[in-house]
């Protein structure tokens, strides 16, 4: 059994339900989860005691990139999270309209790999909430869990 972490900035609800979505699939393959909205989250030594961190935030930028709200403190905070051989992930919501269509994925991809995290599946990028496309949700949950 593996300990997940899976932490989310989500402003309409879309990332949030992803996120709920992947935590109880992945409770339900027997490891333990714990969901947490960035907004209540701090950066320092995250990561501490947990196997895996999934990171799930959605996008709000007209021509660059800008992170959502609840989450620029905590990327901000990357360096003080522990996340050096860790496994991580991402996954957002977005809408294929705007110019960096879900790009919080790439953006916390790279941070999190120059840290030293490992990260253990391709980027979930999806829109609308988790219901809009069970199947991607799924195959994600899937990628994940072959790593834990
Ligand atoms: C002003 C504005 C800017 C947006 N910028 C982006 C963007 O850069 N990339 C993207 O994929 N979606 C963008 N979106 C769409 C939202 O990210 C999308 O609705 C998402 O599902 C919201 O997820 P949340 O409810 O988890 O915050 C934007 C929406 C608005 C209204």
């Amino acid at each position: 059994m593996s300990k997940v972490l899976i932490v989310y900035g989500s402003s309409t609800g879309n990332t949030e339900s992803i996120a709920q979505k992947l935590g109880e699939r992945i409770s339900s393959a027997g490891h333990s989860v714990e969901v947490r909205n960035a907004a209540d989250t701090q950066p320092e030594k995250l990561a501490d005691g947990y196997d895996a961190v999934l990171f799930g935030c959605s996008a709000w930028g007209m021509e660059d990139l800008e992170l959502q709200d609840d989450f620029i403190p905590l990327f901000d905070g990357f360096d003080q999270m522990n996340l050096a051989g860790r496994k991580v992930a991402a996954f957002a919501s977005g809408d294929r309209e705007y110019e960096h269509f879900c790009g919080a994925v790439p953006a916390i991809e790279e941070k999190a790999s120059q840290l030293g995290a490992e990260i253990i599946a391709e980027g979930l990028k999806m829109e609308g909430d988790a219901g809009n496309d069970p199947e991607a949700v799924e195959a994600f949950a899937q990628d994940v869990l072959k790593r834990l």
